[in-house]
Protein backbone atom coordinates (compact mmCIF):
# COMPACT_ATOMS: atom_id res chain seq x y z
CA UNK A 1 0.00 0.00 0.00
CA UNK A 2 2.74 2.31 1.29
CA UNK A 3 4.58 1.24 -2.11
CA UNK A 4 1.42 1.99 -4.29
CA UNK A 5 1.03 5.46 -2.73
CA UNK A 6 4.58 6.44 -3.35
CA UNK A 7 3.95 5.42 -7.11
CA UNK A 8 1.41 7.74 -7.66
CA UNK A 9 3.26 10.68 -6.13
CA UNK A 10 5.92 10.23 -8.08
CA UNK A 11 4.07 9.87 -11.02
CA UNK A 12 2.13 13.41 -10.39
CA UNK A 13 4.79 16.14 -9.56
CA UNK A 14 2.03 18.34 -9.08
CA UNK A 15 1.24 16.30 -5.89
CA UNK A 16 4.85 15.78 -4.78
CA UNK A 17 5.30 19.33 -4.74
CA UNK A 18 2.00 20.30 -3.07
CA UNK A 19 2.48 17.29 -0.19
CA UNK A 20 6.00 19.02 0.49
CA UNK A 21 4.80 22.41 0.39
CA UNK A 22 2.27 21.01 3.18
CA UNK A 23 4.54 19.44 4.98
CA UNK A 24 6.68 21.90 5.28
CA UNK A 25 4.28 24.56 6.39
CA UNK A 26 3.10 22.48 8.54
CA UNK A 27 6.71 22.22 10.10
CA UNK A 28 7.30 25.78 9.80
CA UNK A 29 3.81 26.48 12.02
CA UNK A 30 5.14 24.35 14.78
CA UNK A 31 8.08 25.90 14.89
CA UNK A 32 6.59 29.40 15.09
CA UNK A 33 4.35 27.94 17.76
CA UNK A 34 7.16 26.98 19.88
CA UNK A 35 9.26 30.00 19.77
CA UNK A 36 6.13 32.16 20.37
CA UNK A 37 5.38 30.04 23.46
CA UNK A 38 8.59 29.72 24.55
CA UNK A 39 9.02 33.98 24.28
CA UNK A 40 5.70 34.40 26.15
CA UNK A 41 7.15 32.11 29.14
CA UNK A 42 10.29 33.63 29.45
CA UNK A 43 8.64 37.08 29.41
CA UNK A 44 6.16 35.77 32.14
CA UNK A 45 9.09 34.84 34.20
CA UNK A 46 11.20 37.28 33.85
CA UNK A 47 10.09 40.57 33.20
CA UNK A 48 8.14 42.52 35.72
CA UNK A 49 9.30 44.12 38.89
CA UNK A 50 6.24 43.15 40.86
CA UNK A 51 7.71 39.68 41.38
CA UNK A 52 8.51 38.59 44.79
CA UNK A 53 12.12 37.98 43.86
CA UNK A 54 12.41 41.39 43.31
CA UNK A 55 15.28 42.28 45.85
CA UNK A 56 17.91 41.19 43.22
CA UNK A 57 20.26 43.34 42.71
CA UNK A 58 20.05 43.60 39.19
CA UNK A 59 16.37 44.51 39.44
CA UNK A 60 16.09 46.49 41.79
CA UNK A 61 19.19 48.60 40.33
CA UNK A 62 17.23 49.15 37.16
CA UNK A 63 14.10 50.40 38.83
CA UNK A 64 16.22 52.74 40.88
CA UNK A 65 18.03 53.91 37.58
CA UNK A 66 14.88 54.31 36.00
CA UNK A 67 12.88 56.19 38.66
CA UNK A 68 16.03 58.65 39.01
CA UNK A 69 16.99 58.94 35.72
CA UNK A 70 13.01 60.74 35.23
CA UNK A 71 14.36 63.42 37.90
CA UNK A 72 17.59 63.67 35.95
CA UNK A 73 15.75 64.12 32.54
CA UNK A 74 13.30 66.70 33.99
CA UNK A 75 16.60 68.77 34.75
CA UNK A 76 17.59 69.31 31.52
CA UNK A 77 14.35 70.58 29.42
CA UNK A 78 14.79 74.05 28.13
CA UNK A 79 14.22 76.40 30.87
CA UNK A 80 10.89 77.54 29.65
CA UNK A 81 9.65 73.98 30.98
CA UNK A 82 11.71 74.13 34.15
CA UNK A 83 8.44 74.44 36.32
CA UNK A 84 7.85 72.23 39.74
CA UNK A 85 7.78 68.40 38.43
CA UNK A 86 8.83 64.93 39.84
CA UNK A 87 7.51 64.39 43.12
CA UNK A 88 6.10 61.38 42.34
CA UNK A 89 9.61 60.11 41.13
CA UNK A 90 11.51 61.24 43.74
CA UNK A 91 8.80 59.55 46.45
CA UNK A 92 9.88 56.44 44.61
CA UNK A 93 13.52 57.03 44.14
CA UNK A 94 13.52 57.76 48.06
CA UNK A 95 11.81 54.70 49.31
CA UNK A 96 13.89 52.18 46.53
CA UNK A 97 17.24 54.16 48.34
CA UNK A 98 15.64 52.90 51.82
CA UNK A 99 14.86 49.53 50.30
CA UNK A 100 18.28 49.62 49.28
CA UNK A 101 19.74 50.56 52.60
CA UNK A 102 17.64 48.25 54.34
CA UNK A 103 18.73 45.51 52.45
CA UNK A 104 21.85 45.72 52.99
CA UNK A 105 22.82 46.41 49.72
CA UNK A 106 26.14 48.55 49.22
CA UNK A 107 25.95 52.40 49.79
CA UNK A 108 29.19 52.10 47.89
CA UNK A 109 27.82 50.82 44.32
CA UNK A 110 27.62 53.64 41.54
CA UNK A 111 23.80 53.41 41.25
CA UNK A 112 23.25 54.08 45.00
CA UNK A 113 26.00 57.32 44.44
CA UNK A 114 24.35 58.17 41.20
CA UNK A 115 21.13 58.66 42.77
CA UNK A 116 22.17 60.35 45.85
CA UNK A 117 24.40 62.64 42.95
CA UNK A 118 20.65 63.35 41.16
CA UNK A 119 19.03 64.01 44.57
CA UNK A 120 21.29 66.52 45.22
CA UNK A 121 20.60 68.50 41.85
CA UNK A 122 16.90 67.80 41.94
CA UNK A 123 16.87 69.16 45.83
CA UNK A 124 18.58 72.31 44.23
CA UNK A 125 16.08 73.21 41.75
CA UNK A 126 13.15 72.38 44.36
CA UNK A 127 15.02 74.86 46.23
CA UNK A 128 14.36 77.23 43.82
CA UNK A 129 10.38 76.48 43.28
CA UNK A 130 7.27 78.65 45.38
CA UNK A 131 7.62 76.65 48.95
CA UNK A 132 4.33 78.13 49.83
CA UNK A 133 2.90 75.22 47.56
CA UNK A 134 2.36 71.83 49.80
CA UNK A 135 4.13 69.77 47.32
CA UNK A 136 7.18 71.58 46.98
CA UNK A 137 7.72 72.27 50.76
CA UNK A 138 6.82 68.39 51.46
CA UNK A 139 9.31 67.36 48.60
CA UNK A 140 11.86 69.80 49.76
CA UNK A 141 11.30 68.41 53.65
CA UNK A 142 11.65 64.86 52.16
CA UNK A 143 14.82 65.52 50.16
CA UNK A 144 16.32 67.18 52.91
CA UNK A 145 15.93 64.86 55.32
CA UNK A 146 17.22 61.96 53.30
CA UNK A 147 20.24 64.05 51.63
CA UNK A 148 21.51 65.08 55.27
CA UNK A 149 22.14 61.64 56.15
CA UNK A 150 24.71 61.88 52.96
CA UNK A 151 28.09 63.41 52.66
CA UNK A 152 27.86 65.72 49.57
CA UNK A 153 28.66 63.56 46.42
CA UNK A 154 31.75 63.56 44.69
CA UNK A 155 32.28 65.82 41.51
CA UNK A 156 31.58 62.12 38.86
CA UNK A 157 28.39 61.76 40.08
CA UNK A 158 27.32 65.61 40.29
CA UNK A 159 24.76 66.04 37.48
CA UNK A 160 23.32 67.41 34.80
CA UNK A 161 27.07 67.95 32.81
CA UNK A 162 27.84 70.09 29.92
CA UNK A 163 26.77 69.19 26.28
CA UNK A 164 30.08 68.96 24.33
CA UNK A 165 30.32 70.08 20.70
CA UNK A 166 32.75 68.03 18.66
CA UNK A 167 35.55 69.19 16.24
CA UNK A 168 34.47 68.96 12.61
CA UNK A 169 36.50 66.25 11.25
CA UNK A 170 34.59 64.18 14.10
CA UNK A 171 32.13 62.47 11.12
CA UNK A 172 35.41 61.61 9.00
CA UNK A 173 36.55 60.20 12.13
CA UNK A 174 33.90 57.54 12.80
CA UNK A 175 33.18 57.24 8.87
CA UNK A 176 36.69 55.91 8.55
CA UNK A 177 36.80 53.53 11.30
CA UNK A 178 33.14 52.52 10.34
CA UNK A 179 34.73 51.32 6.90
CA UNK A 180 37.65 49.72 8.07
CA UNK A 181 34.88 47.48 10.57
CA UNK A 182 34.23 44.51 8.49
CA UNK A 183 32.77 40.91 9.84
CA UNK A 184 36.21 38.93 9.51
CA UNK A 185 36.06 35.25 8.95
CA UNK A 186 39.71 34.23 9.73
CA UNK A 187 41.33 34.64 12.89
CA UNK A 188 45.19 34.16 13.75
CA UNK A 189 45.97 31.86 16.05
CA UNK A 190 46.61 34.82 18.83
CA UNK A 191 45.08 34.71 22.30
CA UNK A 192 43.27 38.08 23.46
CA UNK A 193 43.96 39.98 26.31
CA UNK A 194 40.79 40.58 29.05
CA UNK A 195 42.31 44.22 29.35
CA UNK A 196 41.30 44.90 25.81
CA UNK A 197 37.79 43.35 25.91
CA UNK A 198 37.14 45.35 29.16
CA UNK A 199 38.71 48.56 27.42
CA UNK A 200 36.03 48.05 24.39
CA UNK A 201 33.33 47.02 26.93
CA UNK A 202 33.93 50.42 28.79
CA UNK A 203 33.32 51.93 25.54
CA UNK A 204 30.37 50.32 25.00
CA UNK A 205 28.65 51.34 28.03
CA UNK A 206 28.46 54.49 26.95
CA UNK A 207 25.57 53.52 24.80
CA UNK A 208 22.16 53.91 25.18
CA UNK A 209 19.70 52.47 26.91
CA UNK A 210 15.93 52.93 27.37
CA UNK A 211 16.03 54.89 30.82
CA UNK A 212 19.73 54.10 30.83
CA UNK A 213 18.93 50.58 32.41
CA UNK A 214 21.96 49.28 30.80
CA UNK A 215 20.87 45.89 30.70
CA UNK A 216 23.22 44.64 29.03
CA UNK A 217 25.51 41.47 29.97
CA UNK A 218 28.56 40.12 27.88
CA UNK A 219 30.11 36.62 28.36
CA UNK A 220 33.52 35.65 27.70
CA UNK A 221 35.20 32.80 26.83
CA UNK A 222 38.33 32.13 25.46
CA UNK A 223 38.79 28.37 26.54
CA UNK A 224 39.19 26.48 22.49
CA UNK A 225 37.13 23.37 23.69
CA UNK A 226 34.77 25.05 25.42
CA UNK A 227 34.18 27.95 22.33
CA UNK A 228 34.13 24.88 19.79
CA UNK A 229 31.29 23.18 21.99
CA UNK A 230 29.31 26.27 22.22
CA UNK A 231 29.82 26.87 18.62
CA UNK A 232 28.44 23.79 17.70
CA UNK A 233 24.96 25.04 18.76
CA UNK A 234 25.65 28.29 16.04
CA UNK A 235 24.77 27.67 12.72
CA UNK A 236 26.74 30.48 10.95
CA UNK A 237 30.60 29.54 11.48
CA UNK A 238 30.98 26.86 9.29
CA UNK A 239 34.56 27.32 8.13
CA UNK A 240 36.30 29.40 10.40
CA UNK A 241 34.82 28.31 13.66
CA UNK A 242 37.84 26.60 14.82
CA UNK A 243 40.31 29.82 14.01
CA UNK A 244 37.73 31.96 16.27
CA UNK A 245 40.05 32.43 19.82
CA UNK A 246 37.56 34.07 22.15
CA UNK A 247 33.65 34.01 21.64
CA UNK A 248 31.36 36.60 23.86
CA UNK A 249 27.85 36.01 24.32
CA UNK A 250 25.82 39.26 24.36
CA UNK A 251 22.82 39.04 26.50
CA UNK A 252 20.30 41.23 28.22
CA UNK A 253 18.81 40.84 31.83
CA UNK A 254 14.97 41.09 31.18
CA UNK A 255 14.79 41.54 34.97
CA UNK A 256 15.93 45.35 34.04
CA UNK A 257 12.49 45.60 32.72
CA UNK A 258 9.22 46.67 33.85
CA UNK A 259 6.47 44.54 31.98
CA UNK A 260 6.05 43.58 28.60
CA UNK A 261 5.43 46.40 26.57
CA UNK A 262 8.87 46.50 27.02
CA UNK A 263 9.06 43.29 25.32
CA UNK A 264 11.21 44.93 22.49
CA UNK A 265 13.70 46.54 24.66
CA UNK A 266 15.95 43.45 24.79
CA UNK A 267 17.27 43.27 21.04
CA UNK A 268 17.49 47.30 21.00
CA UNK A 269 19.14 48.06 23.66
CA UNK A 270 21.58 45.12 22.96
CA UNK A 271 22.05 45.93 19.20
CA UNK A 272 22.86 49.58 20.56
CA UNK A 273 25.71 48.26 23.34
CA UNK A 274 26.83 45.66 20.30
CA UNK A 275 27.37 48.50 17.67
CA UNK A 276 29.39 50.15 20.34
CA UNK A 277 31.52 47.23 21.01
CA UNK A 278 32.23 46.07 17.56
CA UNK A 279 33.25 49.78 16.82
CA UNK A 280 35.39 49.60 20.28
CA UNK A 281 37.52 46.50 19.51
CA UNK A 282 37.92 47.46 15.74
CA UNK A 283 39.55 50.92 17.02
CA UNK A 284 41.65 48.42 19.32
CA UNK A 285 42.79 46.75 16.36
CA UNK A 286 40.72 43.17 16.93
CA UNK A 287 38.77 41.57 14.50
CA UNK A 288 34.98 40.33 14.91
CA UNK A 289 32.19 38.59 13.25
CA UNK A 290 28.59 38.76 14.89
CA UNK A 291 27.41 35.15 14.67
CA UNK A 292 23.43 35.07 14.72
CA UNK A 293 21.67 33.19 17.56
CA UNK A 294 18.60 32.22 15.44
CA UNK A 295 17.87 28.72 17.22
CA UNK A 296 14.84 27.03 18.35
CA UNK A 297 13.94 27.22 22.28
CA UNK A 298 15.73 23.67 22.47
CA UNK A 299 19.16 25.31 21.46
CA UNK A 300 18.60 28.34 23.26
CA UNK A 301 18.43 26.23 26.64
CA UNK A 302 21.75 24.53 25.43
CA UNK A 303 23.56 27.76 25.12
CA UNK A 304 22.72 28.87 28.47
CA UNK A 305 23.33 25.88 30.10
CA UNK A 306 26.57 25.20 28.08
CA UNK A 307 26.95 28.89 28.43
CA UNK A 308 26.28 29.03 32.23
CA UNK A 309 24.05 31.82 31.36
CA UNK A 310 21.37 33.12 33.92
CA UNK A 311 17.92 32.26 32.64
CA UNK A 312 16.67 35.88 33.48
CA UNK A 313 19.25 36.69 30.27
CA UNK A 314 17.89 36.43 26.93
CA UNK A 315 20.90 35.38 24.57
CA UNK A 316 21.03 38.00 21.51
CA UNK A 317 24.16 37.04 19.99
CA UNK A 318 27.02 35.14 19.69
CA UNK A 319 30.77 37.05 18.28
CA UNK A 320 34.17 35.90 17.47
CA UNK A 321 36.87 38.29 18.56
CA UNK A 322 40.72 38.24 17.42
CA UNK A 323 43.02 39.08 15.03
CA UNK A 324 42.43 38.68 11.37
CA UNK A 325 45.21 36.33 9.66
CA UNK A 326 47.75 37.93 7.62
CA UNK A 327 46.11 38.26 3.95
CA UNK A 328 42.51 37.98 4.87
CA UNK A 329 39.89 39.40 3.03
CA UNK A 330 36.62 40.71 3.70
CA UNK A 331 33.65 41.08 1.20
CA UNK A 332 32.39 43.93 0.18
CA UNK A 333 29.67 43.78 1.50
CA UNK A 334 27.82 46.81 -0.53
CA UNK A 335 25.27 49.11 0.96
CA UNK A 336 21.98 49.81 -0.70
CA UNK A 337 21.76 53.56 -1.58
CA UNK A 338 20.41 55.89 0.54
CA UNK A 339 16.90 55.71 -1.56
CA UNK A 340 16.20 52.28 -0.36
CA UNK A 341 16.42 53.78 3.62
CA UNK A 342 15.19 57.32 3.96
CA UNK A 343 11.80 58.21 3.62
CA UNK A 344 10.62 61.41 3.78
CA UNK A 345 7.42 62.50 4.40
C1 LIG B 1 22.94 39.75 14.18
C2 LIG B 1 23.94 39.31 13.15
C3 LIG B 1 24.16 37.96 12.94
C4 LIG B 1 25.13 37.54 12.05
N1 LIG B 1 25.38 36.23 11.91
C5 LIG B 1 26.40 35.81 11.14
C6 LIG B 1 26.75 34.43 11.11
O1 LIG B 1 26.15 33.60 11.78
N2 LIG B 1 27.80 34.09 10.34
C7 LIG B 1 28.53 34.97 9.60
O2 LIG B 1 29.46 34.58 8.93
N3 LIG B 1 28.19 36.31 9.61
C8 LIG B 1 27.16 36.74 10.37
N4 LIG B 1 26.85 38.07 10.43
C9 LIG B 1 27.64 39.04 9.66
C10 LIG B 1 26.85 39.65 8.52
O3 LIG B 1 26.81 38.75 7.45
C11 LIG B 1 27.52 40.98 8.13
O4 LIG B 1 27.44 41.86 9.20
C12 LIG B 1 26.89 41.65 6.92
O5 LIG B 1 27.01 40.85 5.80
C13 LIG B 1 27.55 42.98 6.64
O6 LIG B 1 28.93 42.84 6.47
P1 LIG B 1 30.00 43.57 7.38
O7 LIG B 1 29.72 43.17 8.80
O8 LIG B 1 31.31 43.07 6.92
O9 LIG B 1 29.83 45.05 7.19
C14 LIG B 1 25.86 38.50 11.30
C15 LIG B 1 25.62 39.85 11.51
C16 LIG B 1 24.68 40.25 12.41
C17 LIG B 1 24.48 41.72 12.65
Amino acid sequence: MVTLIKNVISLSPGLKHFLKRSRDGYKRGVLRYRCYSYEKKRNAAHMGWHRPNNLAYSKRSAELIFWYHKLEKGLCLPPENRRFFGRYPAQQTLDLLTKWNRDGLSKQATVYKAAVGVLEAYRDFVATQDSTKPDVAATLTELEAFLNGHEQSEQIYRTPIEFKHLPEDSYDILYALSMSRRSTRNFRDQRVAMALVEKAAKLAQLSPSACNRQPWRLHIYDDKSHIEQMLKLQNGNRGFGHTIPMLAVVCCDMGAFFDSTERNEPPLDGGLFLMSFLLALQSLGLATCCLNWCVDPKVDQQGHKLGNIPQNEKILTFLAIGYAAEDTVVPLSARRPLSDLIVTH
